[in-house]
Protein backbone atom coordinates (compact mmCIF):
# COMPACT_ATOMS: atom_id res chain seq x y z
CA UNK A 1 0.00 0.00 0.00
CA UNK A 2 1.55 3.18 -0.84
CA UNK A 3 0.49 6.23 1.69
CA UNK A 4 1.06 9.58 1.17
CA UNK A 5 2.76 10.78 3.88
CA UNK A 6 2.19 14.32 3.08
CA UNK A 7 -1.20 14.40 2.88
CA UNK A 8 -1.04 12.62 6.26
CA UNK A 9 -0.34 15.83 8.52
CA UNK A 10 -1.89 19.25 8.73
CA UNK A 11 -0.01 21.75 8.01
CA UNK A 12 1.57 23.57 10.85
CA UNK A 13 0.35 26.96 10.32
CA UNK A 14 -3.60 28.09 10.40
CA UNK A 15 -4.17 25.47 12.98
CA UNK A 16 -6.24 27.75 15.31
CA UNK A 17 -8.96 28.74 12.16
CA UNK A 18 -9.02 25.54 10.99
CA UNK A 19 -9.91 23.42 14.30
CA UNK A 20 -7.77 20.10 15.03
CA UNK A 21 -11.19 18.55 16.04
CA UNK A 22 -12.46 16.54 13.02
CA UNK A 23 -8.98 14.62 11.54
CA UNK A 24 -10.07 12.40 8.51
CA UNK A 25 -9.78 9.27 10.50
CA UNK A 26 -12.05 10.24 13.12
CA UNK A 27 -15.08 10.38 11.12
CA UNK A 28 -15.03 6.60 11.48
CA UNK A 29 -15.20 6.86 15.31
CA UNK A 30 -17.00 8.12 17.87
CA UNK A 31 -15.25 10.97 19.64
CA UNK A 32 -14.30 9.86 23.16
CA UNK A 33 -13.21 13.33 24.60
CA UNK A 34 -13.18 16.69 23.18
CA UNK A 35 -11.86 20.06 24.52
CA UNK A 36 -13.46 22.24 22.05
CA UNK A 37 -12.07 26.14 22.20
CA UNK A 38 -10.70 26.59 25.51
CA UNK A 39 -8.93 29.32 27.53
CA UNK A 40 -7.56 28.92 30.49
CA UNK A 41 -6.94 32.46 31.98
CA UNK A 42 -5.12 32.65 36.08
CA UNK A 43 -5.07 35.43 37.42
CA UNK A 44 -1.92 36.20 39.43
CA UNK A 45 -2.34 36.13 43.74
CA UNK A 46 -0.52 39.56 44.11
CA UNK A 47 -1.96 42.30 41.59
CA UNK A 48 -4.75 42.56 39.23
CA UNK A 49 -2.67 40.64 36.57
CA UNK A 50 -3.64 38.00 35.14
CA UNK A 51 -2.01 35.59 32.85
CA UNK A 52 -3.65 33.39 29.85
CA UNK A 53 -1.86 30.07 29.86
CA UNK A 54 -4.06 28.29 26.97
CA UNK A 55 -5.89 29.92 24.32
CA UNK A 56 -8.43 28.70 21.72
CA UNK A 57 -7.28 25.47 22.07
CA UNK A 58 -9.57 22.47 20.53
CA UNK A 59 -8.44 18.67 20.24
CA UNK A 60 -10.52 15.53 20.04
CA UNK A 61 -9.62 11.95 20.91
CA UNK A 62 -11.20 9.11 19.39
CA UNK A 63 -12.73 6.19 20.83
CA UNK A 64 -9.87 3.81 21.17
CA UNK A 65 -6.92 6.41 20.07
CA UNK A 66 -3.84 6.54 21.49
CA UNK A 67 -3.31 10.83 21.70
CA UNK A 68 -0.16 12.61 23.13
CA UNK A 69 0.29 16.06 23.49
CA UNK A 70 3.71 17.49 23.33
CA UNK A 71 5.33 21.32 23.71
CA UNK A 72 7.94 22.88 26.09
CA UNK A 73 7.99 22.96 29.85
CA UNK A 74 5.64 25.11 30.85
CA UNK A 75 2.99 25.73 28.22
CA UNK A 76 0.26 24.21 29.56
CA UNK A 77 -0.10 20.81 29.10
CA UNK A 78 -1.06 19.84 32.99
CA UNK A 79 -3.63 22.83 32.88
CA UNK A 80 -5.13 21.02 29.53
CA UNK A 81 -4.85 17.34 31.53
CA UNK A 82 -6.53 18.70 34.41
CA UNK A 83 -9.00 20.38 32.38
CA UNK A 84 -10.24 16.98 30.85
CA UNK A 85 -9.79 15.25 34.34
CA UNK A 86 -12.49 18.55 36.02
CA UNK A 87 -10.16 19.14 38.34
CA UNK A 88 -9.67 22.65 36.83
CA UNK A 89 -12.12 24.95 34.74
CA UNK A 90 -11.46 26.76 31.96
CA UNK A 91 -12.38 30.12 31.76
CA UNK A 92 -14.19 29.66 28.62
CA UNK A 93 -14.75 26.13 26.26
CA UNK A 94 -16.20 23.13 26.42
CA UNK A 95 -15.64 19.81 27.44
CA UNK A 96 -17.64 16.68 25.96
CA UNK A 97 -16.86 13.11 27.57
CA UNK A 98 -18.85 10.55 25.43
CA UNK A 99 -20.88 12.87 24.15
CA UNK A 100 -21.72 14.88 27.46
CA UNK A 101 -20.85 18.04 28.82
CA UNK A 102 -18.33 17.59 31.50
CA UNK A 103 -19.35 19.27 35.18
CA UNK A 104 -17.33 17.88 37.73
CA UNK A 105 -14.20 15.47 37.91
CA UNK A 106 -15.04 13.09 35.14
CA UNK A 107 -15.98 9.72 36.26
CA UNK A 108 -15.11 8.02 32.78
CA UNK A 109 -11.63 8.56 33.13
CA UNK A 110 -8.57 6.89 34.71
CA UNK A 111 -5.80 9.28 35.66
CA UNK A 112 -1.96 8.74 36.14
CA UNK A 113 0.54 11.77 37.02
CA UNK A 114 3.90 12.55 37.10
CA UNK A 115 4.28 12.28 41.12
CA UNK A 116 3.88 9.35 43.08
CA UNK A 117 0.29 8.61 44.08
CA UNK A 118 0.29 5.88 45.91
CA UNK A 119 -1.03 5.63 49.62
CA UNK A 120 2.11 4.82 51.11
CA UNK A 121 0.37 2.90 54.27
CA UNK A 122 -1.47 0.47 52.08
CA UNK A 123 0.30 -2.30 50.22
CA UNK A 124 0.33 -2.84 47.02
CA UNK A 125 -2.77 -4.77 46.38
CA UNK A 126 -4.75 -2.26 48.85
CA UNK A 127 -3.87 0.35 46.65
CA UNK A 128 -5.18 -1.30 43.55
CA UNK A 129 -8.14 -2.12 45.32
CA UNK A 130 -8.66 0.78 46.61
CA UNK A 131 -10.89 2.37 44.03
CA UNK A 132 -13.42 -0.52 44.06
CA UNK A 133 -13.62 -0.47 47.77
CA UNK A 134 -14.69 3.10 47.23
CA UNK A 135 -17.15 2.16 44.73
CA UNK A 136 -18.69 -0.10 47.50
CA UNK A 137 -17.43 -3.32 46.05
CA UNK A 138 -17.25 -6.14 48.98
CA UNK A 139 -13.83 -6.69 50.21
CA UNK A 140 -13.09 -10.51 49.30
CA UNK A 141 -14.67 -9.26 45.27
CA UNK A 142 -11.58 -6.30 45.20
CA UNK A 143 -9.64 -8.54 46.25
CA UNK A 144 -9.73 -11.22 44.44
CA UNK A 145 -9.86 -8.68 41.19
CA UNK A 146 -6.97 -6.65 42.63
CA UNK A 147 -4.96 -9.63 42.61
CA UNK A 148 -6.06 -10.43 38.86
CA UNK A 149 -4.69 -6.91 37.71
CA UNK A 150 -1.30 -7.26 39.76
CA UNK A 151 -0.56 -10.47 37.39
CA UNK A 152 -1.72 -8.39 34.39
CA UNK A 153 0.99 -6.02 35.34
CA UNK A 154 3.44 -8.48 36.14
CA UNK A 155 3.26 -8.00 39.86
CA UNK A 156 1.77 -11.08 40.29
CA UNK A 157 3.39 -12.34 44.26
CA UNK A 158 4.26 -8.49 45.32
CA UNK A 159 0.33 -7.82 46.78
CA UNK A 160 1.37 -7.20 50.32
CA UNK A 161 4.69 -5.14 49.59
CA UNK A 162 4.11 -1.55 50.36
CA UNK A 163 5.17 1.19 48.19
CA UNK A 164 8.53 1.94 50.00
CA UNK A 165 9.51 -1.61 49.38
CA UNK A 166 8.87 -2.08 45.84
CA UNK A 167 11.09 -0.19 42.75
CA UNK A 168 10.37 3.29 41.07
CA UNK A 169 9.09 1.06 37.86
CA UNK A 170 7.09 -1.54 40.24
CA UNK A 171 5.45 1.30 41.40
CA UNK A 172 4.35 3.04 38.38
CA UNK A 173 2.88 -0.53 37.89
CA UNK A 174 0.72 -0.44 40.78
CA UNK A 175 -0.50 2.96 39.62
CA UNK A 176 -1.22 1.67 36.41
CA UNK A 177 -3.14 -1.54 37.98
CA UNK A 178 -5.05 1.19 40.16
CA UNK A 179 -6.10 2.77 37.13
CA UNK A 180 -6.97 0.30 34.90
CA UNK A 181 -8.89 -1.72 37.32
CA UNK A 182 -11.61 0.84 37.13
CA UNK A 183 -12.21 0.32 33.60
CA UNK A 184 -12.43 3.67 32.33
CA UNK A 185 -13.43 4.21 28.94
CA UNK A 186 -10.59 7.45 29.03
CA UNK A 187 -6.88 7.35 30.04
CA UNK A 188 -5.36 11.21 31.10
CA UNK A 189 -1.43 10.62 31.26
CA UNK A 190 0.55 13.44 32.53
CA UNK A 191 4.38 12.63 32.31
CA UNK A 192 3.77 9.43 34.38
CA UNK A 193 6.72 7.76 33.66
CA UNK A 194 9.57 11.04 33.34
CA UNK A 195 10.78 10.02 37.09
CA UNK A 196 11.92 6.21 35.88
CA UNK A 197 15.22 5.88 34.44
CA UNK A 198 15.06 5.18 30.25
CA UNK A 199 15.30 1.23 30.32
CA UNK A 200 12.93 0.90 33.52
CA UNK A 201 10.39 3.66 31.20
CA UNK A 202 10.81 1.37 28.01
CA UNK A 203 9.50 -1.63 29.86
CA UNK A 204 6.76 0.63 31.01
CA UNK A 205 5.77 2.10 27.95
CA UNK A 206 5.90 -1.78 25.96
CA UNK A 207 3.75 -2.26 29.35
CA UNK A 208 0.98 0.50 28.84
CA UNK A 209 0.78 -0.10 25.05
CA UNK A 210 0.19 -3.72 25.32
CA UNK A 211 -2.81 -3.44 27.87
CA UNK A 212 -4.18 -0.62 25.41
CA UNK A 213 -3.92 -3.02 22.62
CA UNK A 214 -6.13 -6.11 24.89
CA UNK A 215 -8.62 -3.13 25.76
CA UNK A 216 -8.27 -0.12 23.22
CA UNK A 217 -8.59 2.63 25.42
CA UNK A 218 -8.51 5.90 24.44
CA UNK A 219 -5.37 7.49 25.74
CA UNK A 220 -4.50 11.61 26.19
CA UNK A 221 -0.99 11.16 26.86
CA UNK A 222 1.12 14.21 28.17
CA UNK A 223 4.10 14.61 27.67
CA UNK A 224 7.70 16.83 26.80
CA UNK A 225 9.30 14.08 25.78
CA UNK A 226 9.05 13.78 21.67
CA UNK A 227 10.11 10.08 21.03
CA UNK A 228 8.43 9.18 23.69
CA UNK A 229 5.22 10.04 22.10
CA UNK A 230 5.98 9.20 18.39
CA UNK A 231 6.49 5.68 19.51
CA UNK A 232 3.23 5.54 21.54
CA UNK A 233 0.60 7.20 19.34
CA UNK A 234 -1.63 7.18 16.76
CA UNK A 235 -1.37 11.10 16.34
CA UNK A 236 0.68 13.90 18.20
CA UNK A 237 -0.12 17.12 18.72
CA UNK A 238 2.33 19.69 19.51
CA UNK A 239 1.31 22.83 21.69
CA UNK A 240 3.10 26.12 20.87
CA UNK A 241 4.87 27.60 23.99
CA UNK A 242 3.07 29.96 26.28
CA UNK A 243 1.56 32.18 27.19
CA UNK A 244 -2.00 31.61 25.69
CA UNK A 245 -0.42 28.16 23.98
CA UNK A 246 -2.40 26.50 21.53
CA UNK A 247 -1.82 23.73 18.73
CA UNK A 248 0.43 24.28 16.16
CA UNK A 249 0.82 21.08 14.39
CA UNK A 250 -1.03 17.60 14.51
CA UNK A 251 0.63 14.66 12.93
CA UNK A 252 -0.45 11.20 12.38
CA UNK A 253 1.92 8.07 13.70
CA UNK A 254 1.51 5.78 10.88
CA UNK A 255 4.25 3.03 12.32
CA UNK A 256 2.98 -0.32 12.63
CA UNK A 257 1.69 -2.00 15.86
CA UNK A 258 2.17 -3.89 17.68
CA UNK A 259 5.35 -1.96 18.48
CA UNK A 260 7.89 -2.12 20.33
CA UNK A 261 9.07 1.16 21.79
CA UNK A 262 13.22 0.85 21.79
CA UNK A 263 13.03 -0.94 18.23
CA UNK A 264 10.59 1.57 16.58
CA UNK A 265 12.92 4.26 17.37
CA UNK A 266 15.54 2.92 15.22
CA UNK A 267 12.98 2.55 11.93
CA UNK A 268 13.61 5.49 9.06
CA UNK A 269 9.71 6.06 9.39
CA UNK A 270 10.13 6.98 12.98
CA UNK A 271 13.49 9.20 12.21
CA UNK A 272 11.50 10.86 9.51
CA UNK A 273 8.25 11.10 11.72
CA UNK A 274 10.96 12.62 14.04
CA UNK A 275 12.48 15.30 11.93
CA UNK A 276 9.26 16.98 10.56
CA UNK A 277 7.42 17.06 13.99
CA UNK A 278 10.88 18.23 15.57
CA UNK A 279 11.03 20.91 12.96
CA UNK A 280 8.01 22.07 14.22
CA UNK A 281 8.17 22.08 17.77
CA UNK A 282 12.09 23.82 17.54
CA UNK A 283 11.10 27.05 17.89
CA UNK A 284 8.42 26.70 20.27
CA UNK A 285 10.94 24.71 23.00
CA UNK A 286 13.88 27.57 22.56
CA UNK A 287 10.98 30.13 23.27
CA UNK A 288 9.65 27.76 26.42
CA UNK A 289 13.28 27.36 27.46
CA UNK A 290 14.01 31.39 27.05
CA UNK A 291 10.78 32.24 29.25
CA UNK A 292 12.11 29.99 31.62
CA UNK A 293 15.38 31.59 32.17
CA UNK A 294 13.93 34.25 32.58
CA UNK A 295 11.78 33.73 35.17
CA UNK A 296 15.13 32.06 37.12
CA UNK A 297 16.89 35.52 36.46
CA UNK A 298 14.02 37.99 37.62
N1 LIG B 1 -3.00 27.51 39.42
C1 LIG B 1 -2.21 28.30 38.68
N2 LIG B 1 -2.13 29.64 38.94
C2 LIG B 1 -1.35 30.44 38.19
N3 LIG B 1 -0.60 30.02 37.14
C3 LIG B 1 -0.63 28.71 36.84
C4 LIG B 1 -1.44 27.77 37.58
N4 LIG B 1 -1.27 26.53 37.05
C5 LIG B 1 -0.41 26.68 36.02
N5 LIG B 1 -0.03 27.99 35.89
C6 LIG B 1 0.88 28.52 34.86
O1 LIG B 1 0.36 28.13 33.61
C7 LIG B 1 1.42 27.74 32.75
C8 LIG B 1 1.22 26.31 32.27
O2 LIG B 1 1.43 25.41 33.35
P1 LIG B 1 1.38 23.83 33.16
O3 LIG B 1 0.08 23.46 32.54
O4 LIG B 1 1.69 23.21 34.47
O5 LIG B 1 2.57 23.57 32.13
P2 LIG B 1 3.24 22.19 31.60
O6 LIG B 1 2.46 21.06 32.19
O7 LIG B 1 3.16 22.27 30.12
O8 LIG B 1 4.66 22.20 32.06
C9 LIG B 1 2.71 27.95 33.52
O9 LIG B 1 3.24 29.20 33.17
C10 LIG B 1 2.26 27.93 34.95
O10 LIG B 1 3.12 28.72 35.76
MG1 LIG C 1 3.12 19.51 33.48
Amino acid sequence: MSVDHKAMHKPVSNVVSNPLHNPPHNTMHRTALSLHNLTVTFAAKSSNASYTAVKDTTLDIADGEFVSVVGPTGCGKSTLLNIAAGLLRASSGEVTVLGEPLSGINTRAGYMFQAESLMPWRSARDNVMAGLQFRGMARTDAIKRAEEWLERVGLAGFGAHYPHQLSGGMRKRVALAQMLILDPKIMLMDEPFSALDVQTRQLMENELLALWETDKKSVLFITHDLEEAISLSDRVIVLSAGPATHPIGEFIIDLPRPRDVAEIRMTPRFLELHEQIWSAMKQEVLKGYQQTRNKLVA
